[in-house]
């Protein structure tokens, strides 16, 4: 089976400078959710219609995907049409770029009917109270398939039909590909519409869709929040019957593609993005934003922000500590308060507890980074390495000038300025000599000063 996703449309109420298919949902472009559900699916490939600015949805599709162009969006069948190459006689899936809520597993009961009364097509249609403004399906008096007849094509009588098409439909390719050659645009729009085919096919099958919910497409920005909404609970809740804790699902975001293991608890206001993968007995948020993060086991993060993140087993993360690309934290790191992070590798069982910034930095084994340390990486062109070894003290408030090299157990003076590497063992101060004038402000006081 392949799979087509029609993605040509420009989306007018969407009142956007964007094509409507590249608005996301969960960080994750509506186009791409349809995609990852064609993928569940298991097609031996899969092809996108694009149209109004496709040269930028083409920028945000994952490689493999066949890509046709509609020049003008003339009807859905058009839009198939614009794809002829991509039919042959194997099954062909019609999904859509703006309907991302339709799911792998009631596409799966489609297809098997489809298999299973070796139908020409098989369309997924719903049973509405209100069915306006959709394409209606025609039966005869025995339940069978006539034809579908569009609203605004529909008479009276017809438009009372409470069946209607979702527009979702498998058809034979070969049948498909016959069809379209006779496909006349006549009718009230003027299209083509896909939805004339069925009726040029012997054998056509519909299939019931359980939750309507599934088929609702994305017109507004209105529905495109409320898609977002009910995609969000499907993802929390599922994760909670996996044995996720989410003490305040209302204020929890996370992305499709997350993954969290067990007895890990997600308190409020948090958000979970990207590729992110989280172990076991974790404790994330409240007021946490990650994306795109590997987190190992019972790992706790309080009130921060972590972005293309390593955190091994055992850390623990803020409050307010904000770890950026390429950080990697080893077992049982701690990050404290106010503490910046930026491609530093942190070596296990090491501290950095509060107002800190390690950036382009390698740090050893239990390393005590002190209050108010930064690597001055940057020298306004250029970026330099700070290397610190292992059992290292950097007292508070110390400078770390780059590039510069700090051996195994050294000791750094509080409020030190390093500008050259330090050999193992060392004790380093770098810093002015403290003057102390015994009985001055005294003898200040006396003169009447
Ligand atoms: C279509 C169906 C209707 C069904 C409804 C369900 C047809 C003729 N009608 O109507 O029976 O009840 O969906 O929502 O198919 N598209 C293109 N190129 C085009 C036209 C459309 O790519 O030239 C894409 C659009 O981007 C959109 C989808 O196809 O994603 C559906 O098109 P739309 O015009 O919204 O069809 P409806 O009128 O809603
Ligand atoms: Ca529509």
């Amino acid at each position: 089976m392949k799979v087509l996703i029609l993605a040509a449309g420009l989306g007018k109420r969407m009142k956007s400078k964007y094509p409507k298919v590249m608005h996301k949902i969960l960080e994750k472009e509506l186009v791409n959710w349809v995609i990852d559900t064609a993928k569940e699916l298991n097609p031996t490939e899969i092809g996108v219609v694009l149209g109004y600015k496709g040269e930028l949805v083409e920028k945000i599709l994952p490689e493999g995907i066949k890509i046709y162009y509609q020049k003008e969006q003339l009807g859905t069948g058009h839009a198939v049409m614009s794809a002829e190459e991509f039919l042959n006689d194997e099954d062909i899936l019609i999904l859509y770029g703006d309907t991302p809520l339709i799911t792998a597993s009631t596409l799966s009961k489609l297809i098997d009917k489809h298999k299973n009364t070796n139908a020409d097509a098989t369309i997924l249609t719903a049973i509405l109270d209100n069915p306006a403004g959709y394409g209606r399906i025609v039966k005869d008096e025995n339940g069978k398939f006539i034809n579908i007849v569009e609203d605004a094509d529909a008479s009276e009588e017809e438009k009372k039909i409470k069946e209607i098409n979702s527009g979702f439909v498998i058809f034979k390719g070969d049948k498909l590909k016959n069809a379209l050659k006779e496909l006349k645009p006549n009718n009230n729009q003027g299209e083509y519409y896909l939805t004339d085919v069925p009726k040029m096919l012997e054998n056509v099958e519909t299939y019931v869709l359980e939750d309507f919910s599934e088929a609702l497409g994305i017109n507004n920005r209105i529905q495109l929040a409320n898609a977002e909404k009910i995609l969000r609970k499907r993802i929390l809740e599922n994760l909670m019957l996996n044995g996720v804790t989410i003490t305040d699902p209302d204020t929890v975001y996370i992305g499709p593609d997350v993954k969290i293991g067990q007895d890990t608890i997600i308190y409020p206001m948090t958000f979970i993005y990207g590729k992110t993968e989280i172990g076991e007995d974790c404790e994330i948020g409240p007021m946490t934003r990650i994306n795109n993060c590997q987190i190992g086991n019972n790992v706790k993060i309080l009130r921060s922000e972590c972005e293309d993140a390593i955190l091994k087993d055992n850390v623990s993360v803020g409050p307010y500590s904000r770890l950026r690309t390429g950080t990697v934290l080893n077992e049982k790191v701690k990050i404290g308060n106010y503490v910046e992070t930026k491609k530093t590798i942190v070596g296990k069982g090491s501290k950095a507890q509060h107002l800190t910034y390690l950036g382009d930095a390698t740090i050893g084994e239990d390393v005590n980074i002190g209050a108010g340390t930064i690597t001055c990486n940057y020298d306004g062109k250029n970026k330099h390495k700070t290397f610190i070894g292992d059992r290292v003290f950097v007292g508070s408030n110390t400078a770390l000038v780059a590039p510069v090299k700090i051996e195994n157990d050294v000791l750094i003076g509080a409020g030190s300025t390093i500008t050259e590497d330090i050999p193992e063992g060392s004790l380093a101060l770098g810093r002015a000599r403290q003057v102390t004038k015994e009985n001055w402000v005294f003898n200040k006081r006396e003169k009447g000063e």
